[in-house]
């Protein structure tokens, strides 16, 4: 979060009425629970598919699933940004990555697997997906993304959630965070110059992933021509 950001969310707590502050309080607790709610049926998808397919293949697509909400101050600094009042609604109709995913796979193509049998469950759909891997952004960003709209039961209603899937491999999301970081540091005397190092990188990495791949699949035949020769 940005300074100037910080400095006006503290005038907002200060200069806002206590009241006001507490009546939007429950409104907003009862939202976060429900996007918890939300990852956690979407978390319990993506285990049952990793059950799944580990048991079929022998292997795991997953290297981990982290997940995550949003917090409060981030909430606040995007609707902000989009020029958004700070209220229940706003966050529901104008955020689409409250609740977020992030599913670390070995290789690229256990992420298409993984995202395409996750996007055809019936009661999921996908309201946007974006293709970072086939579509690397122009810093060499790499992902796939996708807003999902998942149901959850509540005592009185059955709500829509929206949920925000990213799916990378283990070096694509190397090079994510360090470029995350990299991206706040301050006084880089050859912004360029690290940019266009990163984006080397980038593709080094996406190159090594496709490379790995490639093994994989050759140690698989030899291993399926092993077992035909024994029969
Ligand atoms: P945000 O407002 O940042 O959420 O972007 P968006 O609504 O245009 O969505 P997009 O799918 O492009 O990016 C969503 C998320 O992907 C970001 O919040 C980051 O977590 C991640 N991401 C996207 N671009 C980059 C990038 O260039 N570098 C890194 N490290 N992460 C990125
Ligand atoms: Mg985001």
């Amino acid at each position: 979060m940005r300074q100037d950001e910080q400095l006006e969310i503290k005038t907002f707590f200060q200069e806002e009425k206590p009241e006001y502050i507490l009546e939007q309080m429950k409104p907003f607790k009862q939202l976060m629970m429900q996007y918890e709610c939300a990852l956690k049926e979407v978390e319990t998808k993506l285990n049952v598919l990793n059950a799944e397919f580990s048991l079929e293949y022998d292997r795991n697509p997953f290297e981990s699933i982290k997940t995550r909400i949003k917090q409060p101050m981030s909430i606040w600094g995007k609707l902000r940004r989009n020029g958004e009042e700070l209220t229940v609604e706003n966050i529901e109709n104008c955020l689409s990555d409250v609740a977020g995913i992030r599913v670390i796979c070995s290789f690229p193509e256990d992420i298409y697997t993984i995202a395409e049998l996750l996007s055809k469950q019936d009661d999921i759909s996908v309201l946007r997906r974006k293709d970072y891997i086939k579509h690397p952004k122009e810093n060499g960003y790499r992902s796939l993304h996708l807003i999902l709209e998942i149901p959850i039961f509540l005592s009185e209603e059955k709500k829509y959630m929206k949920v925000e899937v990213q799916f990378r491999t283990i070096a694509m999301d190397f090079w994510a965070s360090v470029e995350h970081k990299l991206k706040y540091k301050k006084n880089i005397k050859e912004p360029e110059k690290i940019a266009e190092q990163l984006k080397h990188c980038a593709e080094t990495i996406a190159d090594v992933d496709f490379r790995m791949q490639a093994i994989r699949h050759e140690i698989d035949r030899d291993a399926e021509q092993e077992e035909d020769d024994e029969v």
